[in-house]
């Protein structure tokens, strides 16, 4: 066989070997089936080394190009017709299963326009539509610092996978600040998880099988709808007033739809804000004891109080077994540490452990520890005095801008603590078509529809985060929205 070598090129020999090979291959001039020259019969052919044919060979086994049988020789395989990747949008092009994944999990589509919206975002924008506290108030300079002495203190140890369960004295001091809260939990029953949402998604996944009932809050958290979405749930909403579920209905839908899990926001309810009053919240426990339901109390940002009196947590107010807390350090400290929990009690405790296991194995040992070191000497308790001190101004600042710039029909129940500020609009109005004139004016929000399981609802209804800015961005941001509505009105 010939084969034109270059001594002077850069490429290796045996890349020149076998570049000629494959392109023969591919072209088809070196038809399937065809037998290779013995590397020792190509080497002495070409002049060169017998490793540098090997290499050669290798290389187009390794891609599938040849096959090699012991005894017979070395032959060509027939090339897989691999279609080339698509360079447009046109999803013809894909794979069929990759066409199917996209056509069965639509919640995907909504996250991934969210996202591109963000990548547009010109600066003088103002985004009221996050879902977190402001970021330019992370403790970024602290944090460092803590992890730094962490690393120093524990050096190999911290870089380890860690305990199933989560770092033993973080567990440990998350269970003094829930004492100090008034709900009594030890280290034991305490799981640190990669944020709450996995906390969510795991008890969720081990409580509900597809197909079974979820019951939750109409409107809710929109991401836990996708999520039940996606775990093919079968999602049944209670209606909220301004004291969060209307718990007198639930005992019909429990009579009727038999759910496998209630998942409930009592504090500062996202995205309405309200907290559910205490007698509803005996009430919901009463029930869901008598119809053998367990409850999900996501506790996400009951921290951030500003007025009035803290309710007990549903937990707290938990016999035994019955209800599995949630809570995270995201909203009130940095999302990106990704570090939540959930209190368990009972058997159900153990097969969260073992199901967090196969989940990831464990949450970041490094962020536990530094976690752990900020929150104990009492920096984190700080920060969030501090925060509840800003964010309670920002939230009066807004009240106020609503007041005086949005039309006189629009609706709003203050809340006490949390981030948001649900909106009512008059019925007419569509936040989605607001949405085009609300960014020509500068200015964005979370639309009500994405909050409900039936999302031709809640078109009229805003939700507005007021943590996120400072005050002057707040007013002008809820001026320019008052600009949009009057234009939408008109
Ligand atoms: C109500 C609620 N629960 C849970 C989460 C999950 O947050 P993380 O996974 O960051 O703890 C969020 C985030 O926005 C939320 O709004």
């Amino acid at each position: 066989m010939r084969i034109p070598i270059d001594r002077t090129s850069a490429v290796p020999l045996y890349r020149q070997i076998e570049e000629f090979l494959r392109e023969g291959i591919l072209s088809g001039s070196l038809a399937a089936d065809t037998r290779l020259p013995a590397t020792r019969q190509l080497a002495h052919d070409l002049g060169v080394n017998r490793i540098t044919v090997e290499n050669a060979y290798a290389e187009l086994e390794a891609d599938g190009l040849i096959f090699s049988k012991i005894g017979s020789g070395t032959f060509v395989l027939q090339p897989f017709p691999i279609p080339p990747l698509p360079q447009d949008d046109s999803d013809a092009l894909w794979p069929l299963w990759q066409q199917e994944v996209q056509t069965r999990n639509q919640i995907y589509e909504k996250q991934l326009s969210e996202q591109v919206i963000e990548g547009d975002e010109s600066p003088s924008l103002i985004n009221l539509a996050s879902g977190i506290g402001d970021p330019t108030r992370y403790p970024v300079e602290e944090f460092r610092k803590v992890i730094q002495r962490v690393m120093r203190r524990d050096g190999i140890a911290a870089l380890e996978y860690g305990g199933f369960s989560g770092y033993p004295p973080l567990r440990d001091t998350i269970a003094h600040v829930l004492a100090s809260q008034g709900l009594q939990t030890s280290a034991d029953n305490v799981l640190i998880t990669s944020g709450s949402q996995q906390a969510i998604a795991m008890i969720t996944q081990m409580l509900v099988n597809p197909g079974e009932v979820i019951l939750v809050e109409s409107p809710t958290y929109g991401v836990g709808l996708d999520l039940f979405r996606a775990l093919r749930l079968k999602i049944v909403g209670i209606p909220t007033d301004k004291h969060g579920m209307q718990v007198e209905k639930l005992e019909k839908v429990l009579q009727i739809h038999h759910p496998k899990l209630i998942y409930t926001i009592p504090n500062f309810h996202n995205p309405t804000g309200t907290s559910l009053d205490s007698q509803r919240r005996r009430q919901m426990l009463v029930l869901a004891d008598r119809h053998n339901v367990p409850i999900l109390e996501d506790d996400y940002v009951g921290d951030l109080r500003y007025e009035g009196r803290a309710q007990p947590a549903l937990k707290e107010l938990d016999p035994g077994g019955r209800v599995i807390y949630v809570s995270t350090f995201s909203k009130m400290l940095m999302p990106g540490l990704r570090v939540g929990f959930l209190v368990a009690d009972g058997p159900i405790y153990d097969s969260l452990v073992r199901y967090k296991h196969v989940n990831d194995l464990a949450t970041s040992n490094l962020i536990q520890r530094a976690m752990e070191a900020y929150v104990t000497v009492g920096r984190y308790q700080a920060h969030l005095r501090r925060s509840r001190r800003v964010y309670g101004k920002r939230r009066i600042a807004m009240l106020q801008a609503i007041n005086a710039y949005f039309p006189p029909e629009v609706e709003v129940d203050p809340p006490k603590g949390g981030l948001f500020v649900w909106v009512q609009l008059p019925e007419k109005i569509s936040t989605e078509k607001l949405r085009p004139m609300a960014a020509e004016e500068g200015v964005t929000y979370a639309g009500g529809s994405d909050f409900y399981l039936d999302r031709s609802k809640g078109d009229n209804y805003l939700r507005l985060n007021f943590a996120s800015h400072p005050v002057a961005d707040i007013e002008e941001g809820i001026k320019r929205l008052g600009k949009a509505l009057e234009r939408i009105s008109s």
